[in-house]
């Protein structure tokens, strides 16, 4: 079986973090067993540089026959002062919206190893485990109309907020199916105390959730949620959230873990699947060997579960990062009880060990060497 990969390394540590997630990668289906073919395409900075604009359409041609997509990071200030649509995020979010990928999720785990890096007290953050179900490809970031217009001979600006009832229940069916399969809760983040498109929202979930009677549902306003994430991380088990809305919480929970360098991100759709980092492109430590890897290469893992299904290899994963934390080898991001640093290559290097360890260990040291 060969599962063919896209790479968009993109910009700043984005080639840096990819090539270790590749190497990864490549480990864990030596182990799974299956082959992998990488083909390496321009988005963002990089894409403008080269073709003018931050998404290609033979990017998009060759994403979309792709079996899964690996995308490092985009941006950086030598693009910062392009107009709207020509920047290299326009290129992330064309690309999502090309895809299809409407469920994008960020899990939020605090590893044990890491509680005391949080700027939050370890009782408040130690045990949590959630997942940040954002919708990706409508809301206030896709909405029409949308920038500068003329109205009665004045000049505005605009953003809208939108959706369909079709894109909302997509999206709260993603939300509920995820969360059988953990701690049967889901939280519902609206603003419906003053949006129209938030009440619709919450009505739309109330009909979902009747087909899931297992699972407890609560709605929660974005407001009080920023709030609570800080107060009582643990109560959260799947929230589920509005672009914009996802988009600045997810930020927030990601730093309950100690480092937004450790999240990873799955964004989904009918098929395939994109893998990021939730972090960005980090151009000031861009080349320097410095940038921790962590979340592409458990963006890595994410790509096994939902794409490929290999779940046996995506637990290896999981268990030589907790290994390599536990050991206390850190980046130079969470240098806090580090036992050693590590630069971006030593920590690839250091998980694809970990990884074969592992394996061998399962295979009672026969098959693979
Ligand atoms: C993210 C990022 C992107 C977003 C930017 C880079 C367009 O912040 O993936 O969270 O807002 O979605
Ligand atoms: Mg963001």
């Amino acid at each position: 079986m060969i599962k063919r990969i896209v790479s968009l390394p993109g910009d700043g540590i984005g080639p840096e973090v990819n090539n270790q997630a590749i190497k990864v990668l490549k480990a864990c289906a030596e182990i799974a067993g299956f082959q992998v073919e990488i083909d390496e395409h321009d988005i963002g900075g990089i894409s403008i540089d080269k073709h003018g604009i931050p998404l290609t359409e033979s990017t998009i041609q060759a994403c979309l026959a792709a079996d899964a997509v690996l995308l490092g990071a985009v941006g950086g200030p030598k693009w910062d002062t392009l107009e709207g649509h020509l920047r290299p995020e326009s290129g992330l979010l064309g690309i999502r919206k090309a895809l299809g990928l409407y469920t994008n999720l960020r899990p939020v785990k605090v590893f044990d190893a890491l509680k005391d890096a949080s700027t939050l007290k370890p009782e408040v953050i130690s045990g949590v485990d959630m997942m940040v179900v954002r919708e990706l490809t409508g809301g206030l970031y896709f909405g029409q109309p949308k920038g500068p217009r003329t109205v009665n001979g004045h000049d505005d600006v605009v953003d809208t907020m939108a959706y369909t009832e079709a894109e909302v229940e997509r999206i709260a069916h993603a939300a509920f199916k995820l969360a059988m399969t953990r701690r049967k809760k889901v939280t519902s983040v609206d603003k419906a105390n003053v949006l129209a498109t938030s009440r619709m929202w919450r009505s739309v979930v109330e009909r979902v959730a009747s087909e899931y009677p297992g699972i407890e549902l609560e709605h929660m306003l974005v407001d009080n949620c920023a709030m609570q994430l800080v107060r009582n991380p643990r109560q959260f088990d799947v929230v589920v959230t509005e672009n914009m809305f996802g988009d600045i919480l997810s930020d927030e929970a990601a730093m309950l873990t100690g480092s937004i360098g450790m999240l990873p991100s799955a964004s989904l759709g009918e098929s395939g699947g994109l893998y990021e980092p939730v972090h960005g492109s980090a151009p000031d430590i861009a080349g320097q060997n410095k940038a921790n890897p962590l979340a592409a290469i458990a963006s890595v893992g994410l790509m096994l579960r939902y794409s490929f299904g290999e779940h046996n290899a995506a637990d290896l994963l999981d268990k030589a990062l907790e290994g390599i934390l536990s050991r206390g080898w850190r980046c130079a991001d969470i240098p806090l009880h580090a036992t050693v640093i590590l630069g971006t290559e030593e920590m690839g290097d250091a998980v694809v060990e970990d990884l074969y360890d592992f394996a061998r260990l399962n295979n009672g040291a026969k098959e693979i060497v």
